[in-house]
């Protein structure tokens, strides 16, 4: 089982491990539903989307896209009928956080999904689960029921005339399934392929719809949002990074796990709170923000993780992911791993992310081979470039940031592999083919 920590007061995770989300009656009298109830029976659509402007609320899946915006956008489309999906799919590497939700705390995702068909006017909300997370599969299903049994979900929700379905979908099981418009796709039962932009799915999402498509912790929040009020919510964290963000540790670090924690914490004073780095070695970098985010050197990490200081250096908290590596990791199989990761998922839709992952790939194969020169480097550094301006979705456009800012980061631990040639072609092989195959997958207990 994944360990959290709550560092201050949670916004998240209060209730987690501590309500069984199984007994929805328990979940009610610890205050679920009630920002549901208060929204339903003395708020208009339009309070709330002012409500959760007002918090100032961002997406939690990567973007940092202003929730209540997105809201009022799907919210002025006139339409029969509009959706909210709830992006589950979290297939960035390292990445647990929307899985303790769900598994967890199923109801308040339930409660944050109504929320935001009444302020969009949805009548329906799809929840897509990652396709092996069968432990949330099966605990937001019982809870989905349980809501419909006390009337809570379907027709004239606690008696007013708001109605609201919301059904689980499996994921594909693909990285690119979870950019939103690939994700409207795969639901509408074709390739899991992301689509042109604009139009956006607030205009024209599942099945032509408008939609609005949010990450489980983005309306996680919502609840909180609801029935605290956006002031309480503006007190977390500082200027511009309100609420709380949760990061979910992994790598050469003492303790793994999920923290919970305001926004304004250093990257640092965060790997401190889980332990500092595993068995006292010294740190080399922190992958944040997933393998698509940014690589962080040892002298960086006293900054701190929020929108408008990592934007300073054009990165972002991302999903929230945190990767620590120690000084022994070699900067070069980090980026090999990355990028084969990248290789498989890439969608093949267009050229120069189908095209450039396979050649990045090759270009540290022979690199790692001993056969590399400098030249190649600086290849690498020119396809990088060219995926970022010329891929059709962010999967292309970010796959080459942590090898690129490596390259500009460790130089040296580059130049030395091409230079010292350590032509092993023999183990380097068999290595590859153990980590390949080595693969850990996910616990479905
Ligand atoms: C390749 C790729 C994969 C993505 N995977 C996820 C994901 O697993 N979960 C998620 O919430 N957002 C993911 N996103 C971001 C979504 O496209 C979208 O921005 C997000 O679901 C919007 O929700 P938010 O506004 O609440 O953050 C991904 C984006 C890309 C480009
Ligand atoms: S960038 Fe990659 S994942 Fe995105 S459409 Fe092109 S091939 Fe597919």
């Amino acid at each position: 089982m994944i360990d959290f920590k709550v560092i201050g007061e949670p916004v998240i995770l209060k209730n987690a491990r501590k309500i069984c989300p199984n007994d929805i009656e328990k979940c009610i009298e610890a205050g679920r539903y009630g920002a549901l109830k208060r929204a339903l029976k003395e708020m208009s659509p339009e309070d709330v989307i002012e409500e959760v402007k007002k918090s100032q609320l961002r997406g939690r899946g990567g973007a940092g896209f202003p929730t209540g915006l997105k809201f009022e956008l799907a919210a002025k489309e006139k339409s029969d009928k509009k959706y909210v999906v709830v992006n589950g799919e979290e297939g960035e590497p390292g990445t647990f956080k929307d899985r303790i939700i769900m598994e967890d705390s199923p109801h308040l995702l339930i409660e944050g999904t109504i929320l935001a068909g009444y302020a969009i006017g949805a009548d329906e909300g799809i929840i897509c689960v990652r396709c092996d997370y069968i432990k949330a599969i099966k605990r937001l299903r019982k809870a989905i029921a349980d809501a419909y049994n006390m009337g809570i979900l379907g027709k004239n929700i606690f008696g007013t005339d708001f109605s609201f379905d919301i059904t689980i979908e499996r994921g594909a099981g693909a990285y690119v399934c979870g950019e939103e418009t690939a994700l409207l796709e795969m639901l509408e039962g074709k390739r899991g392929e992301p689509r042109k932009k604009p139009p956006f799915p607030p205009q024209k999402g599942l099945y032509g719809k408008p939609t609005v498509v949010n990450n489980v912790e983005t309306l996680a929040n919502l609840p909180f949002i609801i029935s605290e009020g956006a002031d309480r919510f503006l007190e977390f964290g500082i200027d511009g990074s309100h609420g709380t963000k949760l990061f979910s540790l992994s790598g050469d670090i003492e303790w793994k796990g999920l923290i919970e924690i305001p926004f304004g914490a250093t990257i640092k004073e965060i790997i401190e709170l889980a332990g500092g780095v595993k068995d006292g070695k010294k740190l080399k970098a922190v992958i944040l923000g997933g393998v698509s985010g940014t690589l962080v050197r040892y002298d960086e990490v006293d900054i701190s993780v929020d929108y408008h200081s990592l934007g300073v250096i054009e990165a972002g908290p991302g999903c929230g992911t945190i990767i620590v590596l120690d000084e022994t990791r070699d900067i070069v199989d980090v980026t090999e791993n990355i990028m084969e990761f990248f290789r498989t998922e890439s969608c093949g839709k267009c050229r120069p992310c189908s095209l450039g992952t396979v050649s990045l790939c090759n270009l540290i194969h022979r690199i790692k081979e001993g056969n590399g020169t400098e030249e190649d480097l600086k290849k690498i550094e020119k396809i990088s470039i060219g995926m970022r301006k010329a891929s059709f979705c962010g999967l292309g456009q970010t796959a080459p940031n942590i090898l690129y800012q490596s390259i500009q980061k460790f130089r040296d631990e580059w130049l030395a592999h091409v230079r010292g040639g350590k032509n092993d072609r023999d183990g380097y092989h068999k290595n590859r083919r153990q980590r390949i195959h080595g693969r850990v997958g996910t616990d479905d207990s």
